[in-house]
């Protein structure tokens, strides 16, 4: 979500005739989008932001996103070099914060949460063959942990003419591959009037043609539903890849992240999916060190992720965020622990992960050639064209550099945990 705030930012400052350059010291302006997700992506920016030195006015210095949500005017206390603060429902407001900046040199705050614009396109997208769609802002589910309710709002949903019309402009210009955004991708439509839902979004972005692809983050446990598992199986365009996060294995602390699922429910819809989708992948994300979490409640996360199997799992230690819920509970696992524990399970998925690739050696896997890439056979470096498969996996094959942005089916020959390696399948093709 951020990438592509950042996405639109920089298509607003190329309007205004802004260039980058390729040292901050060189810049006339310097922004910083920033999250909150955790305090090390917090400590970066206050760190990084904290070392650019003015020369007079400039650079003109901006700290965008949820840290200027989350910390608003306490941002110019802390860095008074800064001379915007703006939240990320106020993006669009970026041109005219510069322009002020420049005339009035004043400390400049727009955290206005309500005035989040739905017609959220001026077109610029850094690739011209993989685009971002945000399909809805802010989430309504308030896990304990997490401070993006507090600095994204509520749920709003955009009007679906706005997607189609944006998608269909991406196709128009030759995009292969969209990615639907959210933090809670399957209760679009819920805000809005009438029997609009994600499925029903699905459907008619599944029916733009030149669109090849379709991608979606994040899915939450308790929405995704067997009718969306069917239309990843039925709509050709919808690719079999589902972005699952189950964060922590035990009843126990997933009651206390207020995730309202328990790992039965979780196994159950994984379940449904494969029997649905069976050559689905499944990625997730976990948290660490959650206040409570024992020795046998991590086993019971260690054990999930065995008996699950997932293709991809991203680890996070807990951290905790002011404002939320669970910031009023003991953060009473060591850092040295949680350290630990995220090293066990990220040892554990590279397993899993290996294993699961493995299986794919021999078949053939249709891949959206994006780029180069390289990979080594013995001691030699081969150079590469680049892509992912349908189940998001990053592919490297040898081949033209003309095969990018080209669907191309690829014969697996061997993996990685992260990649597969492979050669185009010349009678598939
Ligand atoms: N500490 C650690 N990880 C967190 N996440 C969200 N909030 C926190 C936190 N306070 C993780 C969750 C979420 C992912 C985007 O970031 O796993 O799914
Ligand atoms: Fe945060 Fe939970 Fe909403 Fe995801 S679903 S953004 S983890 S509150």
């Amino acid at each position: 979500m951020n990438v592509r705030d950042s996405e639109i930012i920089l298509g607003m400052l190329k309007e205004k005739g802004y260039a980058p350059v390729s040292k901050p010291d060189q810049a006339e302006l310097v922004l910083f989008n920033t999250c909150s997700v955790r305090q090390h992506a917090e400590e970066r920016v206050w760190g990084q932001a904290g070392m650019i030195k003015k020369r007079g006015a400039r650079p003109v210095i901006g700290i965008v996103g949820c840290m200027a949500q989350n910390y608003q005017e306490q941002i110019f206390r802390r860095l008074p070099q800064v001379d915007f603060v703006c939240g990320p429902a106020n993006i669009y407001d970026i041109p005219l914060l510069i322009e002020k900046a420049l005339k009035e040199h004043s400390q400049l705050l727009a955290v206005n949460m309500e005035k989040r614009p739905l017609l959220c396109d001026n077109g610029y997208r850094i690739s011209n063959l993989k685009a971002f769609v945000s399909i809805m802002y802010g989430c309504n589910n308030f896990c304990s942990y997490c401070i993006v309710p507090y600095v994204r709002g509520r749920e709003v949903s955009r009007p679906l003419r706005h997607i189609l019309a944006e998608v269909q402009d991406l196709a128009a210009r030759g995009f292969k591959e969209i990615t639907l955004l959210g933090q809670n991708v399957n209760s679009y439509g819920k805000d809005l009037p009438g029997p609009l839902n994600f499925v029903r979004l699905l459907e008619n972005l599944d029916r733009i043609k030149g669109i090849e692809r379709i991608r979606f983050v994040t899915s939450h446990p308790k929405d995704a539903t067997p009718e969306l598992f069917k239309a990843m199986r039925n709509l050709a365009s919808v690719c079999e890849h589902l972005h699952l996060p189950l964060q922590a294995g035990s009843d126990k602390i997933l009651h206390m992240m207020n995730r309202n699922y328990t790992l039965k429910d979780y196994l159950k819809l994984v379940d449904v999916l494969r029997r649905q989708v069976p050559d689905s992948a499944i990625s997730t994300d976990i948290i660490v060190g959650f206040p409570g979490e024992t020795e046998k409640d991590f086993k019971k996360t260690e054990q999930a992720m065995k008996d699950i199997q997932f293709d991809e799992a991203f680890v996070f230690k807990y951290s905790p965020r002011f404002k939320t819920k669970a910031a009023e509970f003991k953060d009473d696992v060591s850092n040295k622990k949680k350290l630990q524990r995220n090293h066990r399970l990220l040892e554990l998925q590279g397993a899993i992960s290996l294993k699961k690739n493995k299986h794919i050696i021999g078949s053939t896997e249709e891949v959206l050639a994006e780029g180069k890439g390289s990979y080594f056979q013995g001691a030699k470096k081969k150079q590469a064209v680049l892509g992912r498969s349908r189940s998001n996996k990053v592919t490297l094959f040898p081949g033209k550099m003309d095969l990018i942005s080209k669907l191309v089916r690829v014969r697996i020959k061997r993996t990685t945990a992260h990649t597969l390696i492979g050669e185009v399948d010349d009678k598939k093709n």
